[in-house]
């Protein structure tokens, strides 16, 4: 197999894996495991240069090479161009979305910076596989560079359509840019159409196939590949999760109960103030289930230097004091609500308890969540996937209740729905997506994209 270098900015290094990574990091971890490859990308730390070569590290199977930001790459990179202007507009949030034009340079030279220290380690690298939104124009450094080997590039996030792209000053530079990979993934066939359709508004010289660009004399292929999990590691570690100190303790707090839970990055693209309202509207219209259900939501903080990230903080204290107040007993509370991370053996042993497992996004590339709740259930009484339609996840697990996210009373009914259904139509409804996510998991994702990377650069 080719020698394969993954570039991301986000790393998941082993020993330090954060709580509230996120899904490229997740994701990307379970796959190198098995193939093997180098991952270059940041550190995680700021310090006050960041020229010197990268510090190397190596397990069994992969070998990282991580660099620090410095402050100002931090501040205007990360923070700024990245997560203040890319992830609103990549979600459909125009008006969160907050450009300036030195932060956008700085996100340029630091993709120019990566290029020149990655440089040096490619030497025996013929497939370069390059992540997310932070990297868009690291590809195009690199061709500057010289770098002949195949180009991939695959974004985690959803693409927005060409109608809400171009309030990105800076758009039409930034598709040509992508145009110097080889290979495009996206999560879904609908990221691809609104890659193609940016296309055709931004470079109006090139030709537009199903599921191509022909420009420049290059042909870029760009194609579905939805990211998935390692279905029998979930279960492992939902099982002992689920024994676990933890595991035992939640399950005991229930007395009896039916949980609905609820874990996610505190990102306001998650949709968590209109989910706690919903699950108010449940409260309110089925009062049935007043005491008899528990909503259990682990939100741990992310990207808190980003001033929209602390108003959403702030919102859910809001709600979840609200629905305390409305609806809490002496004896019983109805949310349960945390912003502090837990290893993911015991989260995955969290999801295992649950009769529901309520993920609904305003806006995501796919959502590993969704998938690992149904990983994580046991096979004679699995829960019920409550799953927005917004979510690219939804484009596989057609077996959950899908539900829009912006219909507070449509996520209500979904709940009501998955609390009171038979344990048979449970089981053929979890049958049904375990065959999706074992068909489709996260070793056929990085095997599809390296495979295609290959074959299109005739290795
Ligand atoms: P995103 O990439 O936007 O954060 P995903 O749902 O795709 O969303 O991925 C989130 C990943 O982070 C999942 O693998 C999930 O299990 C993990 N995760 C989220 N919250 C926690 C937490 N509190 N502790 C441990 N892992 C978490
Ligand atoms: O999966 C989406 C994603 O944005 C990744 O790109 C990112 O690594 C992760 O969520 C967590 O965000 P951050 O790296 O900003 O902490």
């Amino acid at each position: 197999m080719n020698r394969l270098v993954v570039v991301s900015n986000r790393v998941a290094l082993p020993g330090k894996r954060g709580s509230a990574e996120g899904g490229l990091a997740t994701g990307l971890a379970r796959a190198l495991e098995e193939r093997g490859g180098l991952w270059f990308g940041w550190n995680g730390r700021v310090a006050e240069t960041a020229d010197s070569p990268p510090a190397l590290l190596s397990n069994e199977a992969v070998n990282y090479a991580t660099v620090p930001l410095t402050r100002r790459e931090y501040d205007e990179y990360y923070v700024g161009f990245a997560n203040r202007c890319l992830w609103p507009l990549c979600h459909s949030r125009l008006n969160l979305l907050r450009f300036k034009r030195r932060e956008y340079q700085t996100y340029l030279n630091t993709n120019a910076r990566f290029a020149q220290q990655l440089l040096p380690l490619l030497s025996d690298a013929p497939l370069i596989w390059v992540h997310d939104y932070h990297l868009l124009a690291l590809g195009e450094r690199l061709r500057q560079a010289g770098v002949r080997s195949p180009l991939g590039f695959f974004l985690h996030v959803p693409f927005p359509c060409p109608c809400t792209l171009r309030a990105l000053p800076p758009h039409r530079e930034l598709v040509r840019a992508l145009l110097a990979y080889d290979l495009l993934g996206f999560q879904t066939i609908f990221d691809c159409d609104a890659f193609l359709g940016a296309v055709r508004l931004c470079v109006p010289e090139a030709r537009v196939e199903e599921r191509a660009v022909s420009y420049g004399g290059r042909r870029v292929r760009v194609l579905p590949f939805p990211i998935g999990i390692d279905v029998d590691e979930v279960a492992q570690l939902a099982e002992r999760g689920r024994s676990g100190l933890h595991g035992k303790r939640l399950e005991a707090s229930l007395t009896g109960r039916q949980l609905i839970i609820g874990v996610d990055r505190l990102d306001y693209s998650k949709g968590l103030p209109d989910r706690f309202r919903a699950y108010g509207q449940l409260l309110e219209h089925w009062p049935a289930f007043r005491r008899q259900v528990v909503l259990f939501q682990i939100a741990p903080l992310s990207r808190t230097e980003v001033p929209e990230y602390d108003s959403i903080r702030r919102e859910l204290n809001a709600i979840a004091g609200d629905l305390h107040g409305r609806y809490a007993d002496y004896d019983w509370l109805p949310l349960r609500y945390m912003t502090r991370g837990f290893p993911r053996r015991t989260i995955m042993g969290f999801l295992s308890l649950a009769r529901v497992g309520l993920v609904t996004p305003l806006r995501d590339g796919m959502n590993l969540v969704a998938k690992e709740f149904v990983a994580a259930q046991p096979a004679h009484d699995p829960g019920v996937l409550v799953l927005s339609s917004l979510a690219g996840a939804a484009q596989e697990l057609k077996d959950a209740l899908i539900v829009n996210p912006y219909d507070g009373e449509q996520v209500a009914e979904g709940l009501a729905q998955a609390l009171s259904m038979p344990v048979e139509e449970r089981r053929e409804r979890w049958s049904a997506m375990m065959k999706v996510l074992r068909d489709y998991d996260i070793h056929h994702w990085a095997q599809a994209f390296v495979h295609a990377l290959a074959e299109g650069a005739g290795a």
